[in-house]
């Protein structure tokens, strides 16, 4: 069976966006997620969230399948789609980083590297950048 790795990006509705929803969410995703192995992250910036999750293709075709029917965002833009060898992000069932909410020293070295529009960190369709961006948001925050 084939491990995958899969990234988008979508524009979050504003009622998931206080911290109990977006906590209740991702708690639910982690639980979900640890019954078919899947690992990833979730990282929301200025509204707009980015996520990878990694696992078995079945599983993760029929999670992006409901993803992408959820209501709680919308626009959900498939950035990549890729065999890996292994897992990336084993660490995590599912974990929400908030790039709103980083320590500056974090967030100076990501501003840097990624593309910046208001001091916000943008979630674009170039799958190198964006795989890039969540392992070193990986390697900041472990
Ligand atoms: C931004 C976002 C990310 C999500 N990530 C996951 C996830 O990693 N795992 C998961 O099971 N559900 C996730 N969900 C929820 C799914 O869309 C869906 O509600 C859930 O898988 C339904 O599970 P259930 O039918 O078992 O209740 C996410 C929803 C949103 C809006």
């Amino acid at each position: 069976m084939k491990t995958c790795r899969l990234i988008y990006r979508s524009i979050a509705e504003s009622e998931i966006l206080d911290e109990d929803s977006l906590a209740r969410l991702a708690n639910l995703a982690a639980n979900n997620n640890r019954r078919f192995n899947i690992c990833g992250i979730l990282v929301l910036s200025n509204g707009r969230f980015l996520q990878v999750i990694e696992g078995q293709s079945k599983f993760i075709n029929r999670l992006y399948a409901n993803i992408v029917q959820d209501e709680r965002h919308h626009d959900v833009e498939l950035i990549s789609y890729e065999e890996v060898s292994k897992p990336e992000f084993i660490d995590w069932n599912m974990k929400l980083f908030s790039l709103d909410e980083i320590d500056e020293h974090v967030r100076e070295l990501l501003v840097n590297k990624y593309p910046v529009v208001d001091n916000k960190i943008q979630f674009i369709d170039d799958a190198v950048l964006m795989t890039s961006l969540l392992l070193d948001i990986k390697h900041l925050q472990k």
